[in-house]
């Protein structure tokens, strides 16, 4: 079993990424990855344990979810109707005890699992902290069983955060850190060709070109990001749609095509066809430039 990460074949990881990962292996630390939505924070973690051969076990925290649910949940009201119909399975509060994503990955014998708490920042702000112990020790104790679960072996812990909300101290001292910067062109270029192997170099430039100058509008509400680029292209492909059309220079078409893709509410529309309007009108060929 490697130990090491080193990137794989469907997964651009920059020097500093791996250098991060392989930090966070070495430390037994969980690794905090923040970054803006779409920089390949979720898919890191399954491509970590798939480099590792290891299970993966993903914990998607919403704004409603508590902490003690990673660790087990007990079902009292089933519990209480079960006895009052004189269910057996009432004898055992075993029956009633509904396991947590730390659990199942403690419970995981053989290769270290991975364990994915997937944009932490969604959950309210003592959400981190309340599982500070458990991930430190990476055990914690059942009351209704009277049994303490711990891990076999301790599991690669991997958190991801899109920054909408600040974590608490005590929780960062426990993690090792790394911001997944937004691709530079180059990096992009290697994610583009990783889903799309052989895709037209001349098509991805001009798709590029504009991409990157709509994520330079200012103002937008929501800047398309990796996996919006990544859609658009491939309707593009779909579509037909030549890196000739792209360039397109016809002033009645403001907006390059399946524009969709990239823009997802009708204020960033207006807003970049009124800065195309008036980069055209000044003599200049597109936005943000
Ligand atoms: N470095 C990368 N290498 C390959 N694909 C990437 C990379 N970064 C992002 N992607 C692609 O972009 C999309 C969004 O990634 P995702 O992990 O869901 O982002 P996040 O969790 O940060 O919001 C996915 O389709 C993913 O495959
Ligand atoms: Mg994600």
């Amino acid at each position: 079993m490697t130990t090491r990460f080193e990137g794989t074949k469907d997964y651009v990881a920059t020097d500093d990424l791996k250098v991060a990962v392989n930090a966070a292996i070495a430390l037994q630390r969980p690794l905090l990855i923040k970054g803006e939505p779409g920089t390949g924070k979720t898919v890191l973690a399954e491509e970590i344990a798939k480099a590792l051969g290891a299970p993966l076990i993903t914990w998607h925290i919403k704004s409603t979810t508590k902490a003690h649910q990673g660790l087990y949940e007990y079902d009292a009201v089933t519990r209480l109707r079960d006895s009052q119909l004189g269910d057996e399975r009432v004898k055992d509060v075993k029956n009633y005890i509904k396991k947590g994503k730390l659990w199942e990955a403690f419970e995981s014998t053989g290769a270290r699992p991975v364990l994915l708490i997937d944009e932490i920042d969604k959950a309210d702000i003592e959400f981190p902290n309340d599982l500070l112990q458990e991930l430190d020790r990476m055990e914690f104790y059942v009351y209704e069983t009277d049994e303490t679960i711990k891990a076999a072996v301790r599991p690669v812990v991997i958190i991801t955060s899109n920054n909408e909300k600040e974590l608490p101290d005590a929780f960062l001292r426990r993690c090792f850190f790394h911001y997944i910067k937004f691709p530079e062109a180059d990096t992009m270029n290697a994610i583009v060709e990783v889903h799309y192997p052989g895709i037209k170099q001349k098509l991805v430039a001009e798709a590029l070109r504009i991409f990157y100058d709509m994520r330079k509008v200012p103002g937008l509400k929501k800047k398309p990001s990796t996996s919006e680029l990544l859609d658009w292209l491939k309707l593009l492909m779909v579509e037909d749609i030549g890196e000739d059309i792209l360039k397109e220079k016809d002033p009645t078409k403001l907006i390059p095509p399946l524009h969709g893709a990239l823009l997802k509410n009708e204020q960033d529309v207006h807003l970049f066809e009124r800065l195309a309007f008036l980069a055209r009108r000044e003599g200049a060929t597109r936005p943000g430039q």
